[in-house]
């Protein structure tokens, strides 16, 4: 039987570290890939990944990546997770650095690692009949929402990427997956959006009952990656039952309004 290999990218925190986890749990191989050597060697100790330090913005480091990976095998799914939001402000006030990082990431880091590992996925494809590449762009990719701006820009690429992507694709059999998901608690992702003000990142989550965590997203992205070969889940919009849109999220506990009955 093909041994099943994964790449992750953004492997070292959150989202992509639980995703490296699951893949693991499911018996894959996975190469984990982020820039904080000391995160993923960890990760790689407790999991037995294969890790790899690479800036997905850098073109050179992508290379390596791909010439690395090449020297393992093929590879059966792709997972674009490396990437994050910097700001809150407004479209007049943000910092263009802040977009300009958002963009790099986001959106070029995820078109070059895809250009970069394609030719193992159809490797991939071949062995296994079919190969995956799973972009974890976000609600935001999708609505619109004041302070959004440069984030909501970027992952509205990002979506779109995905889109034509799966249109250029098409007749391989290589499935394009998009996960949105809506609020996930992870421990970086406000953290970063709000340069490293813990107290403003935990209020992002205060009074949420049950936002999603990491590994509700991981398994997701594995339920998909290991569907049968001619399913192919285009999009997964995944949000806490408290979030109704990005900007409109119930705070304590869910209530019944009434029992409904006449
Ligand atoms: N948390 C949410 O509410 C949420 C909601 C919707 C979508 N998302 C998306 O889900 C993904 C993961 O989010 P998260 O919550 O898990 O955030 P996170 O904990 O901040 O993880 C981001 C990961 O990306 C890596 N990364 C950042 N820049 C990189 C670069 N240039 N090259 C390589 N790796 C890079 C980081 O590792 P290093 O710093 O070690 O490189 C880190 O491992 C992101 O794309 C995010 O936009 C998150």
């Amino acid at each position: 039987m093909t041994q099943l290999r994964a790449v992750v990218t953004g492997a070292s925190s959150g989202i992509g570290a639980a995703t490296v986890r699951a893949f693991r749990g499911a018996g894959w191989e996975v190469v984990a890939v982020a820039r904080r050597e000391e995160r993923l060697r960890a990760l790689a100790d407790e999991t037995g990944a294969s890790v790899l330090v690479a800036d997905v913005t850098d073109q050179a480091d992508v290379d390596a990546l791909r010439d690395r990976v090449r020297e393992l095998g093929p590879i059966h799914a792709l997972v674009n997770n490396a990437g994050g939001a910097k700001g809150l402000d407004s479209v007049e006030a943000s910092d263009p650095e802040d977009w300009r990082w958002m963009f790099e990431v986001n959106v070029l880091g995820t078109k070059r690692v895809i250009a970069a590992l394609l030719p193992l996925l159809r490797e991939g494809a071949i062995e296994r009949g079919v190969a995956d590449i799973v972009n974890l762009t976000s609600i935001a990719g999708h609505v619109a929402y004041v302070g959004g701006g440069g984030y909501n820009a970027a992952k509205f690429a990002e979506h779109a990427l995905t889109a034509v992507l799966r249109l250029e694709l098409n007749g391989e059999p290589i499935r394009v997956i998009e996960v949105a998901p809506g609020m996930v608690k992870t421990d970086e992702f406000a953290l970063v959006r709000f340069g490293g003000d813990r107290a403003r990142a935990d209020a992002v989550y205060d009074g949420v009952p049950e936002p999603l965590v990491a590994e509700d997203i991981a398994e997701i992205i594995v339920d998909a990656a290991t569907k049968p070969r001619h399913v192919d889940l285009d999009l997964i919009v995944v949000k806490p039952v408290a979030q109704s849109a990005p900007h409109l999220v119930a705070k304590g506990p869910l209530t019944v309004r009434s029992a409904g009955r006449a």
